[in-house]
């Protein structure tokens, strides 16, 4: 992931986005997140070049992880022009957050966008982890994206087809003598589309979280994919 997300992709990936689509969605989200609240404590998971964090307000502490030094940098340059925050206020940590912890209760808004059921796994045990780090009345917005309409989209009957014969030979020992090139591309590829997450799936991981929380799913597409976006508040008391 720290190569996928180098030195060239870090220069050349949005600051912000404007009129791209979803970045308005998630952009709203965010503002709303924020809105007549005060000294929110924020955690960014995946924050990349911290292509959102002008979207926040009221905010003490912005905590933003990434794992590509190279992304973190360019975030940092954007912390430092930001208006709506001091840079005293953002801590950018580089970080695998799956390996992470925080204290139990440690933020009151916490997001990711694109990052997991779209890169890495989104799993029961990270949905437990994020509920616990959320304040009582804490609010998480995160995407994955979205299996059954990406399917539809991409895969159709041939492609379905084409991606059968790919996993019968990703399984098989002839796939040593493909190049190394075409195979990590080919994995590559695969190991995305196996991330992702169907409406269904998601309903089930956010009913059987640990903590009590509320929640609501959104369907949109953005720029790349077909996406859920999933929005949480965790319940009082
Ligand atoms: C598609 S970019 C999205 C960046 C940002 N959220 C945005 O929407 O502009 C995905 C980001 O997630 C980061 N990332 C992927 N896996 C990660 C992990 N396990 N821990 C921390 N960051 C990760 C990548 O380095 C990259 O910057």
């Amino acid at each position: 992931m720290k190569k996928r997300y180098g030195p060239e992709v870090a220069v050349s990936y949005p600051l912000t986005g404007p009129g791209r689509p979803g970045y308005d969605i998630y952009a709203g989200e965010l503002a709303e997140a924020c809105a007549g609240k005060s000294g929110l404590r924020v955690l960014d998971l995946g924050c990349g070049t911290g292509r959102y964090f002008h979207c926040l307000n009221n905010v003490s502490c912005l905590v933003g992880i990434d794992i590509s030094t190279d992304m973190l940098e360019v975030a940092a340059r954007v912390c430092r022009k930001l208006s709506n925050l001091s840079c005293a206020e953002c801590v950018l940590i580089e970080a695998d957050f799956q390996s992470l912890q925080f204290v139990p209760n440690s933020f009151d808004l916490i997001y990711s966008i694109g990052v997991v059921g779209e890169l890495i796994p989104f799993t029961q045990d990270l949905l437990d982890k994020i509920a616990r780090w959320l304040t009582p009345d804490g609010k998480v917005f995160f995407t994955v994206v979205d299996k059954v309409a990406h399917e539809k989209e991409k895969v159709g009957e041939r492609a379905g087809f084409r991606q059968t014969i790919k996993r019968a030979l990703a399984a098989s020992p002839l796939y040593r003598f493909v190049s190394p090139r075409l195979a990590a591309k080919f994995i590559f590829s695969y190991n995305f589309q196996r991330l992702y997450k169907s409406q269904n799936e998601m309903e089930r991981m956010l009913d059987n979280c640990s903590i009590p929380i509320q929640y609501q799913i959104v369907r949109f597409r953005d720029a790349k994919h077909p996406k859920i976006g999933c929005k949480i508040v965790k319940n009082q008391g």
